[in-house]
C-alpha cells in the first residue's frame, strides 16, 4: 500500500527546512530535536489536574538538552539502569533525588544498592530479590511494580504485562510480597504498573489506577500510584491524535473516586517522539524487478524501530520538499540485512537522487537511544534546535 496522503497537522520541521538542510550539510545521519515541541508536550501533560507528578522515561531519549528542558518544566526523570542514573546526575548535578525514579528490570544487586545510596525512589518487581538480598532491602522504602495480567501496546515486543512478559509481580503473589516486606521492615510506599507502550485506548490508565488503588487500600502504607507511561503518538498519515481530553477526563474521574493517592505517570514517547527527526543522505537509487529503492547512508543501525516492530515513520524528501511525491520507493539503509528497510512503497518525488536529504519523521523517541554500530557504521550525530 502506498502511503503519502498527509492528513496530519503541520509539524515543526516543515517550517525549519532551511535549518535542517544546513544541519544535514554538516553531516548525516543526524538526529535533530526541537525543544519547543518537547516543552509543548510536557505542558499538555502538566495541565492535567489529576496528575501529581510526571517522570520522563529517559530511555526514550537521554539527550542532555532534553533532560534539562523537561526538568525545567517541572518533570522528574525515570531511569532503568545505573548508567542512566549516572547520566542524569552528571547532566543535572543539582537535581534532587526525590525527582528521580529507578525502575530496573533484572538488574544486578549492586545497581539497587547504588540507587538507594543516591536516595532515589526504587521500584522492585519481584519477591525473589527480597528473599535473596535481604540486606540490600532491609529497612528501605520502595515502590512495587505489579503485572496486572495483560499487556498492551503497538507491538507484541512492547507489551510488558501477562505471562509472556518478564516484568512485574503477579497479583497472585502480592500478599507474599507484602509479608516478605514486613519481615524485612521494608515499607511499600508506592504501587506501579506499566503494561506497555503506544497504548491507544485513553481509558487504559484510569483502569490501571483503579486496580492499583483497590490493592493499595489493603496495604495501608501506600502514598503514590504510578500508572506508567505508554501514551501513543500518531505515526501514520491516517492515525488520529491521542484523545488527551478523554484521557484527562478518565484520570480526573478516577482520582476523585480514590483521592488518597498521589498520581504519577512516566511517559517517554509522548514527550519526545514528534520532537525528533532523522536526516539521511541518499546514496543510490536502484530499480530491481520493478521495485525502486532509495538507499540512504543509514538504516536500521540509526533507527531500528521499523526492522524491530514493523513501525511506521513518515519519510520525506527535504531537498525536494513541495515537489509532488508521486513515485513509490522502498527506502532502505546500507546494512547487510534484508530487514534494513525504513519504509516500503513510500511516495517520494520522482527525481529523488544521490545527495538528496531525506527526513524520517517522529524519530525522537527510541531512535538514537536504540541506534547501534552494526557493520561498524558510526552512530548518528545529533543537534538541537532550542
Ligand atoms: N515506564 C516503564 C517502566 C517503561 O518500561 C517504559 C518503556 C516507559 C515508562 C515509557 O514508555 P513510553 O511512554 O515511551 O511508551 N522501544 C520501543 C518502546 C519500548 C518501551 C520500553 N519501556 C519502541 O520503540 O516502540
Amino acid at each position: 500500500i502506498a502511503h503519502g496522503k498527509a492528513v496530519r497537522a503541520t509539524q515543526w520541521w516543515e517550517g525549519a527546512r532551511d535549518v535542517l538542510l544546513q544541519y544535514a550539510q554538516a553531516g548525516t545521519p543526524r538526529y535533530v530535536y526541537d525543544l519547543a515541541t518537547v516543552r509543548d508536550r510536557a505542558r499538555n501533560l502538566l495541565a492535567v489536574p489529576a496528575i501529581d507528578r510526571c517522570f520522563y522515561a529517559i530511555k526514550a531519549n537521554p539527550h542532555p538538552a532534553i533532560l534539562r528542558t523537561l526538568v525545567q518544566e517541572g518533570l522528574g526523570l525515570e531511569c532503568v539502569s545505573q548508567a542512566e542514573l549516572d547520566h542524569v546526575f552528571a547532566t543535572l548535578p543539582e537535581l534532587s533525588p526525590q525527582r528521580v525514579l529507578f525502575t530496573p528490570s533484572f538488574a544486578p544487586r549492586r545497581e539497587y544498592e547504588a540507587a538507594f545510596a543516591r536516595g532515589v525512589t526504587v521500584t522492585l518487581d519481584n519477591v525473589e530479590a527480597l528473599q535473596r538480598w535481604p540486606e540490600t532491602f532491609r529497612g528501605r522504602t520502595l515502590w512495587l511494580r505489579l503485572d496486572l495480567g495483560h499487556g498492551e501496546g503497538h507491538h507484541e515486543k512492547v507489551k510488558t504485562g501477562g505471562v509472556a512478559a518478564k516484568f512485574g509481580l503477579p497479583i497472585a503473589r502480592f500478599d507474599a510480597f507484602v509479608d516478605e516486606a514486613r519481615r524485612l521492615d521494608v515499607r511499600i510506599s508506592g504501587l506501579h504498573a506499566h503494561l506497555g507502550s503506544g497504548i491507544e485506548d485513553p481509558r487504559h490508565w484510569r483502569g490501571v489506577y483503579a486496580e492499583l488503588a483497590g490493592l493499595a487500600d489493603n496495604v495501608g502504607t501506600i502514598e503514590t500510584i504510578d500508572i506508567g507511561g505508554g501514551l501513543p503518538i500518531p505515526y501514520t498519515p491516517d492515525a488520529q491524535d491521542f484523545d488527551l481530553a478523554a484521557w484527562r477526563t478518565g484520570l480526573d474521574e478516577i482520582k476523585s473516586a480514590y483521592p488518597r493517592y498521589g498520581l504519577v505517570i512516566e511517559p517517554g514517547r509522548y514527550l519526545v517522539a514528534e520532537a525528533g527527526v532523522l536526516l539521511l543522505a541518499v546514496t543510490q537509487v536502484v530499480e530491481k524487478d520493478g521495485v525502486r529503492r532509495i538507499g540512504c547512508d543509514a538504516g536500521m543501525n540509526a533507527l531500528v524501530r521499523p526492522a524491530m516492530y514493523e513501525a511506521y515513520h513518515g519519510i520525506h524528501n527535504l531537498t525536494r520538499f513541495g515537489d509532488g511525491a508521486t513515485a513509490a520507493f522502498d527506502v532502505v539503509g546500507p546494512i547487510c540485512e534484508s530487514g534494513d528497510v525504513l519504509g516500503r512503497s513510500r511516495l517520494l518525488p520522482e527525481a529523488t537522487g544521490e545527495g538528496d536529504v531525506l527526513l524520517v519523521a517522529d524519530a525522537g523517541a527510541y531512535g538514537m537511544a536504540m541506534a547501534n554500530t552494526y557493520n561498524l557504521r558510526a552512530l548518528p550525530a545529533e543537534a538541537v534546535i532550542a
